[in-house]
């Protein structure tokens, strides 16, 4: 039925129902003057301008300005190993992945899959755990942690160790092909990961080891995102599809470092870091071996000898409290793009909503300073199949679970990594469309809703994630 009346829409149809439904809003808004809202905000920018990211949202005072630019240097300024003559910014490892957090996060925009020698770059980091036997000591773990620890080499794969140390391991990625055909004719080819490690230097994995890879998301409008409130983002959940349409989004809540309660997950893949401030020292930590009042301790396992052996820096904390709340205040105060709403966007979302993609990529919230933003997420956790899961628990996220994330600024990605960015957690989507064909588990039928659109609106939905 559903698929009939997908058949069928054109374009025509589709531009009346937007027409007609936007008169509907029009005449509300009239009869109530419920235009309370502010949707030109001074955060959001649809400039296709590559350094957006990077750049302060207006009116900040001198004080405010000065805090960015002490973030920003910190989120781009090479740390270095200990000891040093900059004590501001030594500590760096002894293992790491990368010298500073913009290696990772080019222009603040997603990382790269390829370095340019054609390696597996930095920005995707090989992340470790074992799995959960329910043990007294597994369990006690788990209320504070993400995951249990494995004990060789630790929550995360380090491809670089200061000198005298040496690194982990190196990903091992083998992409085997896989065809999908449409219903008329098309055909299309996708690459599905197998994941390894090769040159292990600290002995073998964990014999329940679980392996993931996770590619450096966008950080476009995070501070946008933060200002979400828990209640709006909570109601649409739906655990246990009372609505009856196959999703059934669900919040994570996760241990806070900071606040020692369970909060609302919001970063990272699975949603399992509850605030910026926490992502970032739990990025300074793991990513790059830098200790922060949150994490005081670096990254060796009881193995790793001359990691645990390794000078240390004159100051116990690496990143001070006063640095690390300039990075996280950087990140917050940063310009955010959110596409132009004309014409041809109008018409990209209407088939957007139709197919059902808005079930998860919700484009509509207004945050606790009235600001109304599309970033196209639900900042839920679904079940996206088996195809795409990992295995891997992080609190409540299961592992075939992943946190919608959010679509804005895919229309800069390009631009900013002066290639075609790769998609979803791995990095294995090429282009949009095969972003799309890996959705399977909550999001099949609106998956299997694409494959079924003529060709021309399916062009024309890709047209529109390239403008998001
Ligand atoms: C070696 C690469 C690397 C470095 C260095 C790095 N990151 Fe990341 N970053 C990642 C990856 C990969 C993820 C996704 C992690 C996950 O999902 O488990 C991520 C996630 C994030 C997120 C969450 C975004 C979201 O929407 O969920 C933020 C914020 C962030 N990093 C900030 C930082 C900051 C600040 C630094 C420096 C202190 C930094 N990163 C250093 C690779 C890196
Ligand atoms: C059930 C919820 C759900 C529905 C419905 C859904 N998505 Fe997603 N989408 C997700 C999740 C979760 C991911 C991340 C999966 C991963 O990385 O493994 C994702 C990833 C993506 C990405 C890649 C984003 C990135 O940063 O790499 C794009 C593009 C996308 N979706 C577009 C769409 C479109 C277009 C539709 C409609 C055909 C759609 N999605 C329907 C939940 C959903």
């Amino acid at each position: 039925m559903m698929l009939q009346i997908l058949k069928k829409l054109n374009f025509n149809s589709l531009t009346k129902s937007i027409f007609s439904k936007n008169l509907v809003a029009n005449l509300l808004i009239l009869a109530t003057g419920f235009l309370v809202v502010n949707s030109n905000a001074q955060e959001l920018s649809y400039k296709k301008d590559k350094s957006l990211f990077v750049k302060p949202i207006k009116n900040l005072s001198d004080k405010q300005y000065d805090t960015f630019i002490l973030g920003r240097s910190f989120f781009t300024i090479p740390w270095v190993e200990a000891p040093s003559a900059t004590t501001a910014r030594d500590g760096l490892g002894p293992l790491f992945n990368a010298n500073t957090c913009a290696s990772c996060h080019p222009g603040n925009g997603r990382g790269n899959l390829y370095n340019k020698d054609n390696q597996f770059s930095r920005n995707l980091i090989a992340k470790l755990s074992i799995k959960n036997r329910f043990t007294k000591e597994h369990k006690e773990i788990l209320k504070t942690s993400a995951l249990i620890m494995e004990p060789n080499y630790g929550m995360q794969i380090a491809i670089n160790g200061i000198h005298g140390v040496n690194y982990e391991a190196k990903p091992d990625i083998k992409f085997k092909e896989k065809k999908v055909i449409f219903s008329d004719g098309e055909i299309a080819i996708l690459l599905k990961p197998t994941y390894a490690l090769k040159d292990l230097q600290y002995g073998p994995l964990h014999k329940d080891a679980i392996l993931t890879f996770r590619l450096a998301p966008s950080l476009n409008g995070l501070g946008l995102i933060e200002d979400i409130s828990d209640e709006d983002i909570l109601k649409n959940q739906d655990e246990f599809d009372k609505n009856n349409d196959g999703i059934s989004g669900r919040a994570n809540f996760v241990y806070s470092a900071i606040t020692k309660k369970m909060e609302l997950g919001r970063y990272s893949w699975k949603a399992s870091i509850a605030t910026l401030k926490q992502q970032t020292a739990d990025a300074a930590n793991n990513d790059m071996g830098i200790t922060t009042s949150i994490f005081q301790n670096d990254t060796c396992t009881k193995n790793q000898k001359a990691c645990n052996e390794a000078p240390k820096p004159r100051d116990s904390i690496d990143l001070t409290d006063l640095r690390l709340d300039a990075i996280t205040y950087y990140l917050k105060n940063r310009k955010t793009y959110s596409a132009k709403k004309d014409k041809a966007y109008k018409e990209g979302l209407e088939i957007f909503r139709t197919i059902g993609c808005i079930s998860c990529h919700i484009d509509s919230f207004v945050t606790k300073k009235d600001v109304k933003i599309s970033p196209f997420t639900d900042m839920l956790l679904h079940d996206m199949g088996e195809e795409l899961a990992d295995g891997r628990s992080e609190f409540k996220a299961r592992g075939n679970e992943w946190r919608t994330p959010s679509l804005w600024g895919l229309a800069l990605h390009e631009k900013i990594n002066k290639r075609k960015p790769r998609l979803l957690h791995d990095g294995r989507a090429r282009d949009f469309q095969e972003a799309i064909l890996w959705h399977g588990g909550e999001a099949r039928t609106s998956k299997e809703n694409y494959m079924n659109l003529d060709k021309e609106l399916r062009k024309k939905l890709i047209k529109f994630l390239e403008k998001v």
